[in-house]
C-alpha cells in the first residue's frame, strides 16, 4: 500500500505583531502557504502597526521554556525559525530550549530593528544573542543593519556583502551558513549573498518599487524553514524562499493594510 506523505511541522519562536504583516502571524501565514503545519512559541508581545512599534511586552522566560517543553513533548518538529526574542533572559531561555530539544534545522533571523526603525532586540541582549543563539543556527538571515551591529561596522555596498558574510560566518557554528539580505541597499536588484564556508551563492531579484515591505525578513526566514522541513536541502530552500518572497513582494500593493510599510501578499499563489 502506498504510504501517505506526511506533512512537515514547523515552529516559529518569535514576537507577535498585531498588524499581521510581521512576526508570528506572518510566519504562520508563510508556513501555511507553503504546505507545512505551523506551530508557535511566543517570545514577546508588541503593540505595533505598519508605522511604528509603540510597546514591547516580553513573555516571562520561564513561560517561554514551558511553551517549548510542552510543545516538543508532544509534537515532532521538522524545522524551527527563531525571530524576535527581545531581551537577554528570553534569548537565554530560547537557546537552552533549543539545546535541550535539538531540532534538526534552526533558521535564526537576527531580528534587531523593525522596518519602522524601532528596536526589537535590547542593547543588553546583543552579547547574549551572539554567545548563546548564533552558535545554534544552521543558517542566520541578517539584514544589512543587523550585520552591521553584529560585526561592528557598516556594510554599504553589494561588494562589501561578501566579506561581511565571511566574517559573520566566523561567529557561527562550523557548519553554518550565512544568508545576508541586501534589501536595504538601493538599485535595480534586491541581491542576497549566501556563504557556507566554501562557496558564495548570489540570489538576485528585480527590486519591486513598493513601500509595502513590512515583514519581508520574517517571511523569508519562515519560508526557508518551511522549505527545509520539506526538502532537507539548505541551498534548495534558500533558492525557493527567495522566489517566494519576490512573488509576495511583487503583489504586496494588492493589499490595503495601514498607512506605513504595509505587509506583503503571503498567499499570492493561493488566492489567484
Ligand atoms: N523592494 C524589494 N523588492 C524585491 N525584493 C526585496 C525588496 N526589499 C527587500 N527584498 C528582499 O526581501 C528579503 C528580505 O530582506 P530585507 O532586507 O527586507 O529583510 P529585513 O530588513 O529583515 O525585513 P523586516 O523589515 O521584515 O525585518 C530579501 O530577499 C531582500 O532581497
Ligand atoms: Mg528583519
Amino acid at each position: 500500500m502506498e504510504q501517505t506523505k506526511r506533512i512537515p511541522n514547523v515552529l516559529t519562536i518569535a514576537g507577535v505583531d498585531p498588524s499581521g504583516g510581521a512576526g508570528i502571524l506572518a510566519d504562520v501565514k508563510v508556513m501555511s502557504a507553503l504546505g507545512t503545519f505551523a506551530t508557535s512559541v511566543i517570545a514577546a508581545l508588541t503593540a505595533q502597526n505598519t508605522r511604528a512599534v509603540t510597546g514591547v511586552l516580553p513573555v516571562p522566560p520561564e513561560f517561554v521554556t514551558q511553551q517549548l517543553d510542552t510543545l516538543f513533548a508532544d509534537v515532532r518538529i521538522d524545522a524551527v525559525k527563531v525571530g524576535m526574542v527581545g531581551e537577554s533572559p528570553v534569548v537565554h531561555a530560547v537557546a537552552e530550549g533549543l539545546k535541550k530539544h535539538c531540532p534538526k534545522w534552526i533558521v535564526l533571523d537576527t531580528v534587531m530593528v523593525a522596518k519602522s526603525g524601532d528596536r526589537l532586540l535590547a542593547d543588553e541582549a546583543v552579547e547574549t544573542f551572539k554567545k548563546e543563539l548564533l552558535p545554534l543556527a544552521n543558517v542566520i538571515t541578517p539584514n544589512l543593519p543587523e550585520a552591521g551591529v553584529l560585526l561592528g561596522r557598516e556594510i554599504r555596498t553589494q561588494d562589501e556583502m561578501y566579506e561581511a558574510a565571511r566574517d559573520l560566518l566566523a561567529m557561527c557554528a562550523p557548519n553554518a551558513t550565512v544568508y545576508l539580505k541586501g534589501g536595504h541597499l538601493e538599485g535595480d536588484l534586491a541581491r542576497d549573498v549566501i556563504f557556507d564556508g566554501k562557496d558564495f551563492v548570489v540570489l538576485d531579484a528585480e527590486r519591486v518599487q513598493t513601500k509595502n515591505t513590512h515583514g519581508t525578513g520574517c517571511s523569508l526566514s519562515s519560508a526557508i524553514a518551511a522549505y527545509l522541513a520539506k526538502t532537507d536541502s539548505l541551498s534548495e530552500s534558500c533558492r525557493l524562499a527567495k522566489q517566494y518572497i519576490t512573488r509576495a513582494i511583487a503583489s504586496a500593493d494588492e493589499l490595503e493594510v495601514g498607512a506605513g510599510h504595509g505587509p506583503i501578499h503571503h498567499f499570492v499563489e493561493l488566492w489567484k
